[in-house]
This record gives structure tokens, sequence and C-alpha cells, in this order.
């Protein structure tokens, strides 16, 4: 099991090149099966579920060809199979993105339930009740979702939930149905915004993407194209945080501002200076110590919940008292304990974490639970008197693209431990 090793103390400085969206790649990975030729995706990420999106294609029979920038041609014409299998569905929920293409491109889908993970349940239910909704005979049995249909049908579909890769399959699935499909409550997130462009310019028919109302008017066939993800977001939030944390200035490049609103405010209440540009962002929080932020999580535009764990980091450390509200997944405090581990004064009533900022924080051996909450954790790392091992790193390695790498030339002492 791979553990990060990291001395805290020093600040971070300098310029750092963000990745694509893993969120964005992983929903056009699995829409590439929606066409009838072959499409080629750029500035994907090297990351973990990058890996595990291509081996899933690569079962269902797509070709694969990965050039050494980590662009990605998928032919999906020689697909052969129309079903996910458990052993890799449990390693990444994402992959019930499958479902939606398979059953709009082929009639047929077998999808292993994705179980639950640390954050929380996450049902898959507005995924099942939607493409049910559009004429799809679908049975969960030993397992596995069985899904049918001759041909889908459009419909006007609630989502009584805001879900992002509920609203993406069935934005998939909408493209190649019979008639017109309306996704109300829909997620706004840039991710499915980026999925939408790519299905587009597939030839799709496709209004209000990034609005709560889609609307979809199905075609005959999609085909494949050239689609360069969008940038990462939560990745390029990260390293601000980790800026504003240890005093430095960091400059994100490849950046898109206008999908970051929402965490830029907080950075800015937190007392830090920003810069921005069409495709970057640079933060100056010369030495000063953050002031705190309450966080209240919500979907799109809202303060995205990816980002909570970092900003609970940022807050422990900050001059003062705040709060923060997780109300997107029932369990997603686990680094909570980890971070009280080091010297954080954090306390848990129910969604809400109150936070007391303290002086500084130790150093010590700590484990990642979830993905953000291991960036968290890294976070704490930086500014922590001594030394912190961070253990089970996969956590890691599925959402941030060389972070150790990336945090060295920051100014970082992060190595990674084999
Ligand atoms: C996406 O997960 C992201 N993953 C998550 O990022 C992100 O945290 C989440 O959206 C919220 O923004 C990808 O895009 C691959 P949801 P998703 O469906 O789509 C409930 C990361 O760290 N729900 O928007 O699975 C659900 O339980 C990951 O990169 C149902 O009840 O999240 C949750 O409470 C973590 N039934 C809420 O809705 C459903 O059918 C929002 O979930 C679907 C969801």
């Amino acid at each position: 099991m791979e553990k990060l090793l990291i001395q805290g103390g020093n600040r971070l400085e300098g310029d750092v090149r963000i990745s694509g969206a893993k969120n964005a790649v992983l929903p056009i990975l699995a829409a590439t099966l929606l066409g009838d030729s072959a499409s080629r995706i750029c500035n994907v990420p090297h990351l973990r579920d990058v890996t595990t999106m291509n081996r899933l294609l690569g079962q269902l029979g797509a070709s694969l060809t990965v050039d050494e920038k980590m662009n990605i041609e998928v032919d999906p014409t020689t697909v052969n199979s129309t079903i996910a299998p458990y052993d890799l569905v449990k390693t990444m929920r994402a992959s019930i993105l499958v479902l939606g293409p398979l059953l709009a491109r082929y009639g047929f889908a077998e999808v292993s339930l994705p179980g639950g993970c640390a954050i929380g349940a996450r049902p898959v239910n507005l995924h099942i009740d939607g493409l049910r909704a559009m004429k799809a005979e679908i049975v969960v049995e030993e397992g596995y979702i069985k899904a049918r249909a001759k041909r889908l049908r459009g419909a006007r579909i609630f989502m009584d939930m805001v879900s992002v890769t509920g609203t993406e399959n069935l934005l998939m699935a909408a493209t190649l149905a019979d008639g017109v499909t309306v996704i109300e409550n829909a997620a706004r997130e840039p991710e499915v915004v980026d999925l939408a462009d790519y299905l587009s310019r597939m030839g799709a028919r496709i209004e209000g993407a990034g609005t709560d109302t889609i609307t979809v008017e199905g075609v005959e066939r999609l085909r494949g194209c050239e689609h360069t993800v969008l940038p990462d977001r939560i990745e390029a939030g990260t390293f601000l945080v980790g800026a504003a944390m240890t005093g430095g200035r960091v400059r994100c490049v490849d950046v898109a501002p206008a999908s970051m609103d929402a965490v830029l405010a907080k950075l800015r209440e937190a007392g830090a200076e920003l810069t921005i540009s069409d495709s970057m962002v640079a933060l100056e929080m010369d030495g000063a110590r953050p002031r705190p932020v309450d966080i209240h999580t919500a979907p799109h535009p809202g303060f995205p919940t990816d980002m909570q764990a970092q900003f609970m980091a940022m807050n422990s450390i900050a001059d003062g008292t705040s709060t923060l509200v997780e109300t997107i997944f029932e369990n997603r405090y686990m680094h909570v304990q980890e971070m009280q581990r080091m010297g954080a004064d954090i306390r848990l009533e129910g969604n809400t974490a109150i936070v007391s900022g303290v002086e500084s924080i130790t150093g010590a051996p700590v484990m990642a639970t979830d993905l953000r909450a291991s960036a968290g954790l890294i976070l704490m790392a930086l500014v922590a008197r001594g030394e912190t091992v961070v253990d089970r790193v996969y956590h890691i390695d599925r959402g941030y693209e060389r972070i150790e790498e990336k945090l060295s030339q920051l100014g970082a002492r992060i190595q990674r431990l084999s």
C-alpha cells in the first residue's frame, strides 16, 4: 500500500498546470459508446478512475488507443458486449455512466449495482426511474441492473433530487431516443455542460445544458468526433486552498475560472487576493493567516461538496470559528477524526461541523478514506509541525494526477513511499 510522506512548514509558491476534469472525462468516455464512429478525447487526466473507465470500455469490446499525452481514441464500432461486470463497477461507481449509452445504442445493458462508498449509500434510483420513464424495461436482480428497450422514447422527467451522474445518464440516453425528452431539476454542474458540448458536436440536439431544464430532441445516429475536456475545478480549488493555508502564492494555469465562482468567493472571504484571467487564477496570501469562512454545500452553482474537506482543513487553522454544513452526502465527514488527530478542534452535530481554528497542528500518521478527504489531509500536512504519513493513497490517485509531483514543484516537501 503506497503512502505519502509530508514534512509541513513550506509555503506553496509558483505555477501549476491544472489537468482535465475527472468528473467531465468519465461521462464523456462513456458517451463515446453512442457514436457509430471513433472519437478522440483530449486533455485527459492520468487518473486511476480514467484507467478503470478505459478498462470497462475495453471489456465491452471498444477499441482504445492512448497516446503519450493521454489523448484517448475510442472506436465503439467493435463493441460486442453490453455487460458492465461487478469486479470493475465495484472499484468505480461512475461505471454506472455506461448504462444510458449502452441502452440507447444497443437496446440492452447489464450494469452491476455500484455499491455504496465511504461518503454514503449513493443509490441510483433516479437513473433507473428516468430510464423507465423513457420506456426501458428494467429489473434489478442478482446485484445487476438489467435493462432493455427496443428504442427509448422521449419523456418529461422530473428528478426529485439533483443528481450529477443521474442527469448525465438520462441526457446521454435521450440523444438517441424517439422524440423529445425534457429533464427537469437537472444538475447544472460545468461537467454536465462539457458532456452536452461533446454530445452536440456528435450531432445531438440539446438545449438548456447548465440550467435546471434540459431538452433533448432524439436523433437516429451520432458520429464520433474530437473533444478537449474541461479543466478540473476541484483540482484547481485544492491547490488554491493549499496556497491560502501555507500563506503562499500560486498561479493555476489552464483552468476555467467561470466554473469556480463559489470557491473563489470563499477564498476571497478568507482573505486571499485573487488575480483572474480567462484561463488562469492566481492566489496571493502574503503570509497572512486565513480568516474562517462558513460553508454550506449545494448543487452547482452553489458551493461544491467536493471542496468541503479542503475548506475544513483551511478553517482548522483559521483565526476564528466557522461552520460547515454538508447537504449532499450523508456521511462526508470521514476526514474529521483524522484532522482531530492532527490537533484540529472540530465538533460534529449531525451534518454540521463547527470548527474552532487553532494556531498550529501537528503531523501524524493518518488514513485516507475517500478521494476528497485525502486531499484535505494532505493540505493539513502541508502546514502541520513535523511529519505526516498519509496511508491508502490510492484514494488520492483516483482524482489527482501526480499530486506529489505538482505539490513538490510548488515547494512542498512530499514524497511517495511504496
Ligand atoms: C457526482 O457524483 C460526482 N462524481 C461526485 O464527485 C460529486 O461529489 C457529486 O456528483 C455531487 O456533486 C462524478 O461526477 C463521477 P449525485 P454522483 O448523484 O453523481 C443522491 C468526487 O469526489 N442520489 O449528484 O454520484 C446521492 O445519494 C466525486 O469526484 C440519490 O438519492 O452524485 C447524493 O446524496 C465524489 N439517488 C445526492 O443525490 C440517485 O439515483 C447527489 O448525488 C442519485 C443520487
